[in-house]
């Protein structure tokens, strides 16, 4: 008999997840009924927002039970089917949960086209995080040429995404991220302007001598210290996209607002939120789109690819937090 090994939520984590908020549980693998099929997992998507989906309170999405499978994108192997469409042998993109496999009746499941990327890109650029990049900049930013774009995270999934797709559309664009080598890397590599290290002192000053004129685009993924010094820096009309706020994710208490948010007022600025989820009926487009312009070698597409097993799940989450990724963070538990 062959065994599902999947990984449940035990209880709720207070601040930084730990092992023993996971119970690591094996049960005989479903068989399909008609109409399912089962998916064998070969990679999964680590994502910031599943800190946020193992918290009691509302949100966008409900929270993962006590005794759940842990809820995650994932893409995988039809093994056996009794569906019209998904049949033995399709790799298919899911919310399919960290476990080694899962059924399904195919709502909410992508074919993945191996014309257009690879499994894992479908985790990453031609996944929720290329989307959130694109939706995120080209929807609520709306850069244009000669635009000074700030993006924070730079170096990780959704950041490396934004700031090229910056590039592509003319502006000058600062990458804010964590050391020197991610700084050196998202310059070198990804073709950014400036890199500003957040983690020196004087941030604030920093962002403005990378920008004398201003910040026209700043889009955070993080919140906290780097939003309040992105905020002292707008040029007049800044777009501020909020994608994210991760510094404040594991916070066991309530976190101080931003104290230079009357920039809004003085530089007749906006501030907007937004999740990617709005945009799902124009994902087919953005994505060839987005696959065009890597297959064009005009994007590159970074990914952090952790081998293991559904069970180091935990180790391989609390990467995003410690800043151990550079692109998109996948645990590939794919043998041999
Ligand atoms: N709105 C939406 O629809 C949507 C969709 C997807 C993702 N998101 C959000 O987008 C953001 C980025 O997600 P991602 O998947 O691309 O993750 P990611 O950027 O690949 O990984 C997280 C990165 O955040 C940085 N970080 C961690 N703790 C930090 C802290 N305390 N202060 C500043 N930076 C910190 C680390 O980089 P350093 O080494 O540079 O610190 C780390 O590599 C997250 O906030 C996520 O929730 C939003």
């Amino acid at each position: 008999m062959t065994l599902n090994t999947s990984v449940r939520l035990a209880r709720r984590p207070a601040g930084m997840p730990v092992a023993d908020d996971w119970l690591v549980e094996a049960a005989p693998m479903p068989d399909p009924g008609p109409g399912q099929f089962v998916v064998k997992t070969q990679l999964i998507s680590l994502d910031p927002a599943m800190r946020g989906w193992l918290d009691d309170r509302p949100s966008y999405l409900p929270p993962v039970g006590i005794g759940d499978v842990m809820r995650a994108m994932t893409v995988g192997e039809v093994v056996a089917s009794e569906h019209h469409r998904f049949g033995v042998g399709s790799v298919v993109l899911g919310t399919f949960g960290v476990q080694e496999y899962a059924l399904s009746d195919g709502d909410g499941v992508t074919m993945v086209d191996s014309r257009l990327g690879t499994p894992s890109m479908y985790l990453g650029i031609l996944g929720t995080t290329g989307l959130t990049a694109y939706f995120g900049l080209m929807e609520l930013g709306k850069p244009r040429a000669g635009d000074t774009v700030v993006v924070s995270a730079a170096a990780g999934a959704v950041g490396s995404v934004v700031g090229q797709l910056a590039k592509l559309s003319g502006c000058r664009v600062i990458g804010i991220a964590g050391g020197s080598e991610k700084c050196a890397y998202v310059v070198d590599e990804l073709g950014f302007d400036i890199a500003v290290d957040y983690k020196a002192p004087g941030l604030r000053n920093a962002l403005a001598q990378a920008c004398p004129d201003g910040i026209d685009v700043y889009f955070d993924n993080v919140g906290g210290p780097v939003l309040n010094a992105a905020l002292g820096n707008l040029a007049m009309g800044a777009r501020v996209v909020i994608c994210g706020a991760i510094s404040q994710y594991n916070a066991e208490a309530p976190t101080p607002g931003p104290s230079n948010y009357m920039s809004l007022l003085v530089r007749r600025a906006t501030m907007s939120g937004f999740l990617v989820f709005d945009y799902v009926n124009e994902y087919r487009v953005a994505r060839k789109r987005l696959a065009r312009w890597v297959a064009d070698e005009r994007l590159s597409a970074p990914e952090t690819l952790v081998k293991g097993t559904v069970a180091d799940f935990n180790d391989v989450l609390l990467r995003l937090f410690s800043g151990d990724n550079v692109g998109k963070l996948i645990l590939d538990v794919r043998t041999g």
